[in-house]
């Protein structure tokens, strides 16, 4: 039994980074022989991608996987602690699960993702939903098979959440969602502490993976066929700053893009690591898309400040404009209002910026205080009825823009990696370089494949468009 420490969580000292080996016991290989498991992920990329390890991990010790919430054996939640409304999710369903477990005793609950990694969380689930089998964190996702199979020996709840700085785990297996776009850790964890933000307390230190770990994982994706890779990480900007002295993430795309898999994204970039050199390297490789997301979480100094953001608006719009030199770049950002203290004009900086920069998209949030953050104890006395007023001004100007952005691609014709089915019958969809959703009509066998589409129709979220031959 190990439980998560806020204070444990905090720290981040100079102490080298262990790369270990996943590696597996025999004994537990049919331990899911006939069973199967339901696995609901919250959150972002990263949690996606730590679902298809937890679902590699499964299928090698045979489980199967089940959608049907009451065919489950073994019910896993991968969550998220980003705001409130992703903790008040993840407690509604275990409130459903309750009710089963009531019915099928032997059912198996286990916890994992940013949530287990709270100790405020943990406490909860001690005494409120003491039917949970195990939790487990983001440090050790390579404890779950023996947890499960300790699970199946004696139900009684067991809580195995490291609050470590962080190890980095290679080779544990992997079921992708798609055959045709993958996600590639690049780099774990985060060092910059942003005032509201969870994140640095549930994933721990910023930990760069070996270049070499990563490279050998792109080949064997392209030599498998894969059209499209997303480099993962909360902070990719920061890639090789713990490892390297002479190597960092520009290094890297170029490594990467040499390797001539068709489609390189990467996410999520801070400002403050945004070199010179990345931007020569993304003009330079057709490969590397022209997209970035670029978050600036508020255009008033005041707020970024507060924030802890490392930038002022002036450094962010310098950054801005650079990457607006990069021929046929779209950027997209994310912003919160509401932040403590933030006033009528510290929101009216916010939608100067917007109008300047005319994002290509952007995600929205109103600030919701994560505990044990220090942004939690500041004073906050703007009423949620008022945060929704500016979230509803600054989306109506978001949507513009977008849909201006959307408009400008009428009669041009893009690259589109076709996805698969859309919800339009007789249509496919798949997404541009630049990360834009197109409907189009086409046969199936396209799935998969770069086509070339001639936009006809722009919307804020999405555009229509017709095969090119
Ligand atoms: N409240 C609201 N939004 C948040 N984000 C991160 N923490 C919070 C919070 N406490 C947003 C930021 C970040 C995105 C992933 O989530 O905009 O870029
Ligand atoms: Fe959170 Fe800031 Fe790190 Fe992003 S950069 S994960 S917002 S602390």
């Amino acid at each position: 039994m190990q439980s998560p420490s806020y204070e444990k969580a905090k720290i981040r000292s100079k102490s080298e980074v262990l790369v270990r080996k996943f590696s597996l016991d025999n004994s537990l290989l049919e331990i899911g022989l006939n069973k199967k498991f339901f696995l609901k992920t919250y959150g972002c990329q990263m949690n996606e991608h730590d679902s298809e390890n937890i679902k590699g991990m499964l299928r090698i010790m045979n489980f199967s996987e089940t959608f049907d919430l009451n065919e489950a054996d073994v019910i896993i939640l991968n969550t998220c602690s980003i705001r409130e409304n992703a903790h008040n999710k993840a407690f509604g369903m275990l409130g459903r699960i309750k009710h089963l477990k009531k019915d099928k005793p032997n059912l198996i609950v286990a916890i994992c993702g940013c949530m287990a990694q709270e100790e405020g969380v943990v406490n909860e689930i001690r005494k409120k939903y003491k039917f949970v089998n195990f939790v487990f964190g983001t440090h050790n996702l390579d404890a779950l098979p023996k947890l499960l199979n300790n699970s199946f020996i004696n139900a009684k709840l067991n809580i195995e959440v490291k609050s470590i700085e962080g190890d980095i785990i290679e080779d544990i297996p992997v079921t992708r969602d798609s055959m045709y776009k993958a996600y590639v850790n690049i780099i774990y964890g985060c060092d910059k502490f942003c005032t509201y933000c969870i994140v640095p307390y549930t994933r721990g230190k910023q930990r760069s993976r070996r270049r070499e770990d990563i490279i050998l994982e792109v080949e064997k994706l392209y030599a498998d066929g894969y059209q499209e890779i997303t480099l993962l990480g909360q902070n990719v900007n920061a890639y090789g700053k713990d490892l390297y002295d002479d190597y960092d993430l520009s290094n890297l795309l170029e490594d990467i893009a040499k390797i001539k898999i068709p489609r390189i994204r990467f996410i999520t970039s801070h400002p403050w690591d945004f070199t010179d050199s990345l931007i020569e390297v993304i003009k330079k490789y057709d490969n590397i898309l022209k997209y970035v997301h670029l978050p600036v979480q508020s255009g008033s100094n005041r707020i970024l400040k507060l924030m802890g953001r490392r930038y002022t608006k002036e450094k962010y719009l310098e950054l801005f404009h650079k990457l607006k030199t990069i021929p046929g770049i779209a950027i997209t950002t994310d912003i919160i209002v509401g932040f403590p203290s933030e006033n009528e004009e510290d929101f009216a900086d916010t939608l100067d910026l917007v109008k300047e920069c005319e994002f290509d998209g952007a995600f929205t949030f109103i600030y919701s205080p994560r505990e044990n953050t220090p942004a939690s104890k500041l004073k906050d006395d703007t009423t949620l009825e008022e945060k929704e007023t500016r979230l509803y001004k600054l989306n109506d100007l978001i949507n513009k823009y977008s849909k201006e952005s959307n408009l400008k691609m009428l009669n041009n014709i893009y690259s589109v990696l076709v996805e698969g089915e859309s919800s339009k019958e007789g249509m496919l969809y798949g997404y541009t370089e630049t990360n834009k959703l197109v409907n189009f009509k086409g046969d199936l066998t396209l799935v998969g494949k770069i086509v070339s589409v001639k936009i006809t129709d722009a919307k804020s979220f999405s555009l229509d468009g017709e095969l090119v031959e």
